[in-house]
């Protein structure tokens, strides 16, 4: 198939990309390159520096290609910035997916496959997090990922717009060339190897009086290998039914956890101190998957957290300044 991917040059954006070309579909990748880098995209593969909420240009550029289906990641995606900004986040992810639905619409294309978030859920009830749970997000992200959900299935029964939501839990871990670099890095992972490699400071610790095993949070963390595969299955699985599914790999790390991992891959001592909370944060999120792993037999092959890092180390050692643009 001809898809485009917005967000194709951002971190996840560039592992999907990678592995749609890797499944025989010809990509196009869409970017405003606000977050994302231009060398984050493969050699060969067509760029259009476009922002989502250009819905003329949108429209143009899916009829250039002649693009049969979407993988729309493009997006801003910081829990904790999306409650001090939200008008940020109601204009990209709420007015870019409403822009890149209309040009949908107006050239024809009728297939999408949505990048979502655990943090729909908020504080949920129990874990595993299985996808009828309750959604109560607890940030304007996940508000504004939720109501797009919900435009998708109102899309889906008005217009036969065929598509699925992906809720991602916690992604880590790199491929050999393309990984993490957010500017300015917020997440755990990559932080943790910065601090290794001394080129951040300790890593803080937020909170230790969780009410968890060890007092710290836990996440699922999936390598974005397997979120890449499962935006294949799930674009070849379209129908205008449409689905939700949690892709996690329904085991949970503390933060001490992910310290002590970081700790055996790397061989060296991860400087640390101990932190208050940060606020949004929940204790506890972990994801049920028994559903994609049904419908569409997706099971994450690099489950193991010191595998994740792994990678993520290889990735960090490999790029300590990030992408060169
Ligand atoms: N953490 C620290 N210190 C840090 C950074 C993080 O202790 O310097 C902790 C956090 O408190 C949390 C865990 O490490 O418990 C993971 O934090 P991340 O910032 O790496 O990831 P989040 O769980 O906050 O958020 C990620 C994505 C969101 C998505 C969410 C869904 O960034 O976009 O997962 O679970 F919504």
């Amino acid at each position: 198939m001809r898809v485009l991917v917005t967000g194709g040059a951002g971190y996840i954006g560039s592992a999907v990309t990678r592995g749609l070309a890797a499944a025989g579909h010809e990509v196009v990748v869409l970017d405003n390159l606000i977050t994302g880098h231009r060398a984050a995209v493969p050699v060969g593969v067509p760029f259009a520096l476009v922002d989502t909420r250009n819905t003329s240009e949108m429209c143009r550029t899916m009829q250039t290609y002649r693009i049969e289906a979407v993988v729309h990641l493009a997006a801003i995606s910081q829990v904790g910035t999306s409650v001090r900004e939200p008008r940020l986040y109601f204009d990209n992810n709420v007015r870019g997916a409403l822009s890149l639905l209309d040009a949908m619409l107006d050239a024809g294309v009728g297939k999408i496959v949505f990048s979502s978030t655990a943090a729909v859920y908020g504080d949920p009830d129990q874990c595993p997090i299985v996808e009828s749970a309750a959604t109560r997000p607890k940030s304007p992200y996940g508000d504004t990922k939720l109501f797009i959900e919900a435009v998708l299935a109102r899309y889906g029964e008005a217009y036969g717009l065929a598509h699925t939501s992906l809720r991602y839990f916690n992604a880590a871990g790199a491929l050999a060339d393309a990984g993490e670099d957010h500017r300015p890095e917020t997440h755990l992972i990559p932080l943790v190897l910065q601090a290794v490699l001394g080129t951040a400071p300790p890593i803080t610790v937020f909170g230790e009086d969780y009410p968890t095993h060890d007092g710290t949070c836990v996440r699922d963390y999936v390598h974005v290998a397997d979120l890449a595969r499962a935006h294949v299955l799930a674009l070849d699985a379209l129908s205008t039914g449409g689905r939700v599914y949690n892709l996690g790999c329904g085991g949970g790390f503390t933060v001490r956890e992910v310290l002590a991992s970081a700790g055996r891959v790397t061989g060296r001592t991860v400087p640390v101190v101990f932190g208050a909370r940060r606020d949004g944060d929940a204790a506890e999120l972990i994801a049920s998957s028994t559903l994609i792993g049904q419908d569409l037999g997706w099971k994450p092959a690099h489950p193991a957290l010191d595998d994740i890092v792994a990678s993520a180390w290889e990735w960090a050692q490999t790029h300590p300044n990030g992408y060169p643009d």
